[in-house]
């Protein structure tokens, strides 16, 4: 698709939160870590060096299915990770309606190397390599060397190049963090995860993305769409006093803001049994686009690292009540994001992406979940806790 108006293009830059601060050029030299292994797109690998004598064929393969045979355990992990799907349905239904330089922006984070980004141009939605997302060779391969955390002298494919970086969570950053000097709303990029690791106690201590999302170096990357990582995090007390039911809940194991993105929220409800009393709380960033003003922050209240709130219900002394907590990892994908485009776009997409954006919306819509059910009971002369319920 080619061709939109400049109004719609800005239009649709209100729309695609991650979309403004990638399509936006930096200001100045960013003071964000730069290493030179992460150039990205990642250069072309060329031509596999001839093999060493008995060496399998299947080395010179530098898709996933390549490394699978050998490296089963990180095949799967990785499999079933959002980086092994970061092409999404959502991804293909819009990346055409940018103009080039902005699609080469989206393919920087979502399908980093060059052969991807290539097959893209050639081929567009038929490509199939785009697909692979962020795959083991992103991350692991250049010029058909393989890098990881230490060096491995002999293998099927030769030395392992040590990268101390595979260590650190600047490995993590150039994906995970805008540049400082480019597109921030209330003095915070839209993406601010390695800024606010680096605020964190979590920096200090040595504690990195890696400890927390590859625990013995798994490749899972589990995030907020996994109920048990965020219960690991999220922490929430709740106690009936006299009053009725007081709850604390805290970020007590994220290294970062919970959640770290503009796009998530979690919904805390606490209620009576018998009354309408009811208090709703939200945590998130919550933000706002309108073509006169641009970007607003309406509220950001996400618990940064160790952050505690209190929310009180007043009840009747005879009266229980119950708590539940909540999580929608892709809620303004699924509420604002993927309706307005497919509304603001009727006329310029293709049936395909039409159909890949309607997928978009489907799915988004089911990744919700409960975390936590609580139970509280009516006043009985002393405090009790809330207990959580199946
Ligand atoms: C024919 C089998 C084979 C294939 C195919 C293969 N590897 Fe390996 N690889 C090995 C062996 C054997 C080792 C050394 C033992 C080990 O550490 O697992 C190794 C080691 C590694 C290491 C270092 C591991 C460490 O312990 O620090 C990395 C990283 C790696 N391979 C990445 C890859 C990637 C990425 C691919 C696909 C592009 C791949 N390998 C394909 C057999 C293979
Ligand atoms: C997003 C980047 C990323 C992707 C994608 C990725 N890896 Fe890794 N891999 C890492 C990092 C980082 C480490 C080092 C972790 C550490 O030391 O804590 C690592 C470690 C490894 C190791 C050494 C593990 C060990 O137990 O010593 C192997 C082997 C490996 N990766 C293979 C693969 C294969 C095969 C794939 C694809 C199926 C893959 N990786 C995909 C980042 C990645
Ligand atoms: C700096 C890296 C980076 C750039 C550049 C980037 N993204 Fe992303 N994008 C991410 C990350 C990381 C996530 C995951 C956010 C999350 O977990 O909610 C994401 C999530 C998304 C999603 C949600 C995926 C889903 O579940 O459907 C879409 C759609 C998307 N990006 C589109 C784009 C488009 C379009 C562009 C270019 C205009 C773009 N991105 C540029 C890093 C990037
Ligand atoms: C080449 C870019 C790139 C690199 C490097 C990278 N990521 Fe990602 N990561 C992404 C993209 C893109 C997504 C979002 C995929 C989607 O939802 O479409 C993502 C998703 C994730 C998620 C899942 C988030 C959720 O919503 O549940 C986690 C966790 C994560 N990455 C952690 C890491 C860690 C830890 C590292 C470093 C070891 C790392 N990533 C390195 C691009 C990258
Ligand atoms: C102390 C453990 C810990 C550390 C360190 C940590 N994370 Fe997380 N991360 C979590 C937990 C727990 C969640 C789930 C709760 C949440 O979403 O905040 C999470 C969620 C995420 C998500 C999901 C998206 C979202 O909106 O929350 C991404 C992406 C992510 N982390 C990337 C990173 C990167 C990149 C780093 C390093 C700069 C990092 N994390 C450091 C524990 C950690």
């Amino acid at each position: 698709m080619t061709g939109i108006s400049p109004t719609l293009a800005t239009a649709l830059l209100g729309v695609i939160l991650v979309a403004v601060c990638a399509a936006l050029p930096a200001q100045e030299p960013s003071s964000l870590p730069d290493h030179p292994y992460w150039e990205r797109p990642i250069p072309l690998q060329g031509n596999a060096p001839p093999l060493p004598p008995g060496a399998e064929e299947i080395i010179a393969n530098l898709s996933a299915d390549g490394c699978r045979p050998c490296h089963q355990p990180q095949w799967e992990a990785w499999k079933g990770s959002l980086h092994a799907t970061a092409v999404t349905p959502g991804l293909l239904g819009q990346l055409g309606a940018f103009d080039a330089a902005t699609q080469d922006d989206c393919l920087a984070c979502h399908a980093p190397r060059q052969e991807m980004v290539d097959q893209w141009w050639k081929q567009g939605l038929d490509s199939t390599l785009v697909r692979s997302g962020v795959d083991c060779a992103t991350c692991h391969v250049r010029a058909h060397v393989r890098h990881g955390p230490r060096t491995v002298a002999e293998t099927p494919h030769g030395q392992v190049s040590e990268q101390p970086l595979f260590r650190q969570a600047e490995f993590c950053a150039p994906c995970h963090q805008f540049d400082e000097s480019g597109f921030s709303v209330n003095g915070k990029p839209l993406e601010n995860t390695y800024v606010e690791w680096r605020q964190s106690r979590y920096a200090r201590e040595g504690v990195t993305c890696q400890a927390c999302h590859m625990p013995e170096k798994q490749h899972g990357f589990k995030g907020i769409h996994d109920r048990q990582t965020i219960r690991s995090a999220l922490t929430v007390e709740a106690r009936r006093t006299r009053e009725g039911i007081r709850l604390r809940a805290g970020n007590t194991g994220a290294g970062h803001a919970l959640p770290t993105y503009v796009t998530p929220r979690v919904l805390i409800r606490l209620e009576g049994r018998a009354t309408d009393a009811v208090i709703e709380h939200v945590i998130a960033r919550r933000m706002r686009w309108s073509r006169e003003s641009g970007w607003e922050e309406l509220a950001d209240d996400r618990l940064f690292p160790d952050q505690w709130i209190t929310l009180v219900l007043a009840l009747p002394e005879e009266e229980g009540g119950r708590i539940s907590v909540r999580v929608e990892p892709d809620y303004d994908y699924h509420e604002r994001v993927y309706p307005a485009l497919l509304n603001m776009l009727v006329d310029d997409l293709s049936e395909r992406e039409k159909s890949y954006l309607q997928q978009a919306l489907e799915l988004t819509g089911d990744t919700p979940y409960t975390l936590y059910q609580l139970d509280c009971p009516e006043w009985s002369g002393h405090e009790a806790p809330c207990e959580e319920t199946p």
